[in-house]
């Protein structure tokens, strides 16, 4: 019986020590130690030994069954300590790869432009409004008095929705909605989208403006000059040279263009000023009392002034870009310059 409790021993350790997993580890103990097992069916023969034989063989059969035991729990813990090993290697970050690079877009040029114009306004107390794209017949033209033959609506200019619907031709409708849902002092820009009927080189059936107005009592030309001086000092530099000219627009009187200094030449005449020195970059005026009349203002009363620029035209000039076209191709080697 000695021999073979040392025989299964033998065998024991070396099943173990070739087992490669958990599961097949733990069959192997159970038949060795199991119920079942080989040693179990061993001590079966127990009860044949002498008194004297019995306690030699007990001492053996334990000791087997402590180092089967400690076998057993070596292995499994060499076996787990692989098993993490393998997880390690397979799972392990390589911390000097390369990271993955998020592309951060910029702002759209006429975007900075409107931003920083709002700024400027801002600075000079005036508040942002807003308007529908969608306008009706009367916001866009009737209260400003543009009548039914004047030719801006024209179907060659006007985008119509309908007889009495329209896409905005100018942001100059915010005066009126922002005039019939306030009473003055008033001090507002509406910048905005804008449609019309025009593509070629310089123009573009959508395009963009801001329109600004101030309405109190006691507003004169000079504050007109006064507010658009400074908003022009601000936004192309204090040292540009501005200047009004008569002009003529519906909804204003008298009515003023303003031209600064061109930003390529410095005035002294190119291609993009056409030799004047000069570029329009607004139109501007006293707010026609026709107008005060559609919104039920007092034009004994309350005067103001109110202006309309482009605002593609001024990141042209700002920037330096000479086709308009660039602004709406969304080329990414363009835009990604501001
Ligand atoms: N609405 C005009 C346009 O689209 C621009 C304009 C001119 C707006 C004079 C004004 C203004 O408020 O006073 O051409």
């Amino acid at each position: 019986m000695k021999e073979k409790l040392e025989l299964m021993l033998v065998s024991a350790i070396e099943a173990m020590k070739n087992a490669t997993d958990e599961a097949m580890l733990q069959e192997i103990r159970v038949s060795y130690l199991g119920k079942k097992g080989q040693l179990t069916s061993i001590m079966k023969g127990m009860g044949s030994l002498s008194n004297e034989e019995r306690p030699i063989v007990g001492a053996v059969a334990n000791r087997v069954k402590d180092q089967v035991s400690e076998t057993f729990e070596e292995q499994l813990k060499s076996i787990k300590s692989s098993v993490m090993a393998s997880r390690l290697s397979h799972e392990k970050i390589d911390v000097t790869l390369p990271g993955r690079i998020k592309t951060l877009g910029t702002k759209h040029p006429v975007t900075l432009v409107t931003e920083e114009l709002i700024e400027i306004f801002s600075s000079l107390g005036f508040c942002v409004a807003e308007g529908p794209e969608v306008e009706q017949d009367f916001y866009n033209f009737e209260a400003l008095n543009i009548p039914k033959d004047h030719p801006a609506r024209d179907m060659q200019d006007t985008f119509y929705i309908n007889d009495d619907v329209v896409l905005r031709t100018h942001t100059s409708p915010v005066q009126i909605r922002s005039m019939l849902k306030q009473k003055p002092p008033l001090r507002i820009i509406a910048p905005g989208t804008v449609y019309r009927r025009d593509s070629d080189i310089t123009h573009s059936p959508m395009f963009h403006q801001i329109e600004g107005f101030m309405v109190d009592e006691n507003i004169t030309f000079g504050d007109l000059k006064g507010i658009l001086t400074t908003f022009i000092h601000e936004c192309f530099g204090k040292k540009v040279g501005v200047r009004f000219r008569p002009s003529f627009f519906p909804f204003t009187e008298p009515s003023a263009e303003v031209d600064i200094q061109c930003v390529i030449c410095g005035g002294k005449g190119c291609r993009v000023c056409k030799n004047s020195g000069w570029l329009e970059i607004l139109g501007s005026g006293m707010i026609d009392p026709e107008v005060f009349k559609s919104v039920e203002y007092d034009s004994e009363r309350y005067s103001g002034f109110a202006f309309g620029m482009g605002l593609e035209r001024i990141a042209m000039l700002k920037y330096g870009v000479n086709d308009l076209r660039l602004f709406f191709e969304n080329d990414v080697r363009f835009l990604r310059q501001f």
